[in-house]
């Protein structure tokens, strides 16, 4: 009997960064992480995605810790397996375009820290936003992943992605992945969509989806029978929902085909009991809202991410208008049109999403226009796939002439800049990074650090009074 061929599914693991993002509002501290290190590290997942993302600002700004202390704890637990973060092109994990230096610094330091793969996306898929990154990234020898923010729209066709993978392999990515934050891509379309991207590029695909619409593991088998490497799963505690679909689920399905991981489920099932009270604990304290997990298909009738969702419900209470909830979400389509129909993701979906708001609560279109708005209108963040609506970029900007570059080609070198103003707070070279993108946040954090660390001297120093009475 002819032997098929055996063509594994690749996993990439992401409970330590994007499910508990997606549920725990990115509250998960290292000390909950480090004891299942070592177990998780013997599964043999493609990647464990660990750092990045949100992990970076919540790690300051909440948790008090040092990001990069948790990524050098992180990388001496996991021994065997390659770690991933997520990079947001030029604005790194922070919300605004800087300057090249800083990127290419933040790249190095990251991989000098332990980081494997870097998955780096623009939210209007503008690659010219991803160049510096990846090459940054080659030159430190990382593996330069390129996300493409998946989204629907009259620009979004089958050949958009084909060319675009052709593109993006063009300018040397490892891999590519297809990002599709909000839950947006159907079974048969993933199965569309991978036969195309195959038709386009030789590199591997990686697929990353979340539950919102309760379609992510038919999706995600579909994509993997039409030729898809690499799938972005979370272990089931910190699945579903706004999350991943569930590890194990995902493991089973492929057993005894030719796509089965090979994974020990005993293992992973002994992960799981060691999150399972991480989630208890989050659902008893509120952290984990019940809502998130269930289907919201809103997601798929407004295409809109879940998380913006619940961003517009906020904005709205504050303005007292929660009665407009349906006006905005009707709203939200057509902003996009004039923007030049832009994956929603962060920073696009505030972007898109607040000025919808201020549309509907304002009773005039473009009456109140955010700061951002107007960035978005000069071209500040790149380029959008379609044309802007001329006679709403002209009532937002005025006779200002847009930019048409690469925006990072009109920043000066910022790192000297940055060095100087946290000169009094640096005790590593990274602290400068953590400033460059949350200054604020970080002398805050700077601040709690030196406290912590004459409170430890003090204490150490009473210890030895009392052992050595003078
Ligand atoms: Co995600």
């Amino acid at each position: 009997m002819a032997e098929i061929e055996k063509k594994p599914v690749k996993i990439v693991e992401t409970v330590l960064r994007d499910a508990h993002q997606s549920l725990l509002a990115t509250r998960m501290s290292t000390e909950q992480m480090m004891p299942i290190v070592e177990k998780m590290d013997q599964v043999g997942y493609y990647a464990v995605e660990c750092w990045g993302g949100a992990t970076f600002d919540s790690c300051l700004r909440f948790l008090k810790e040092d990001p990069w202390e948790r990524l050098r704890k992180l990388r001496d637990g996991f021994k065997n397996t390659k770690l991933q973060m997520l990079f947001r092109g030029q604005n790194i994990l922070g919300y605004n375009h800087y300057a090249d230096d800083v990127v290419e610094y933040f790249v190095q330091k990251s991989i000098a820290n332990g980081i494997d793969i870097i998955r780096i996306f623009d939210c209007l898929n503008d690659i010219r936003n991803l160049e510096t990154a990846v090459k940054a990234t080659r030159k430190e020898k990382g593996h330069a992943q390129i996300a493409l923010c998946y989204t629907l729209g009259d620009a979004y066709t089958l050949d958009y992605w084909r060319d675009i993978a052709k593109r993006i392999e063009d300018m040397g990515a490892d891999s590519l992945c297809i990002k599709d934050m909000a839950g947006l891509l159907t079974p048969y379309a993933a199965d569309e969509l991978v036969h195309a991207l195959k038709e386009g590029t030789t590199l591997p695909i990686d697929l990353h989806t979340h539950y919102t619409s309760g379609v992510a593991s038919m999706t995600y088998l579909k994509a993997v029978e039409a030729g898809c490497d690499i799938i972005d799963c979370a272990m089931s505690p910190l699945a579903l929902g706004t999350s991943q679909p569930a590890t194990e689920v995902m493991v089973e399905t492929f057993r005894g085909t030719p796509y089965d991981t090979g994974y020990d489920l005993k293992l992973l099932a002994e992960i799981a009991e060691y999150f399972r009270p991480i989630r208890e604990e989050a659902l008893a304290s509120g952290l984990l809202n019940p809502k998130v997990l269930g289907v919201n298909i809103k997601t798929l009738q407004y295409q809109v991410p879940g998380g913006m969702l619940s961003n517009l419900v906020s904005q709205l209470k504050e303005a007292g208008q929660e009665d407009k909830y349906m006006d905005v979400l009707e709203e939200i389509p057509r902003v996009r049109k004039d923007f030049g129909e832009p994956p929603l993701v962060t920073p696009s979906s505030q972007i898109v999403g607040t000025q919808a708001v201020m549309n509907v609560i304002s009773g005039e279109r473009y009456k109140l226009v955010p700061k951002e708005s107007k960035k978005i209108m000069m071209g500040e963040f790149g380029q959008t796939v379609k044309p802007f609506n001329a006679e709403v970029q002209k009532k937002i900007i005025g006779d200002a002439t847009p930019i048409t570059c690469r925006p990072a080609d009109l920043l000066e070198p910022q790192l000297p800049k940055f060095e100087k103003e946290c000169a009094q707070w640096k005790q590593q070279d990274e602290d400068v990074l953590s400033y460059a993108l949350f200054p604020a946040v970080a002398k805050d954090f700077f601040q709690y650090r030196e406290a912590q660390q004459t409170k430890v001297d003090q204490t150490a120093a009473d210890k030895d009074s009392k052992a050595y009475p003078v």
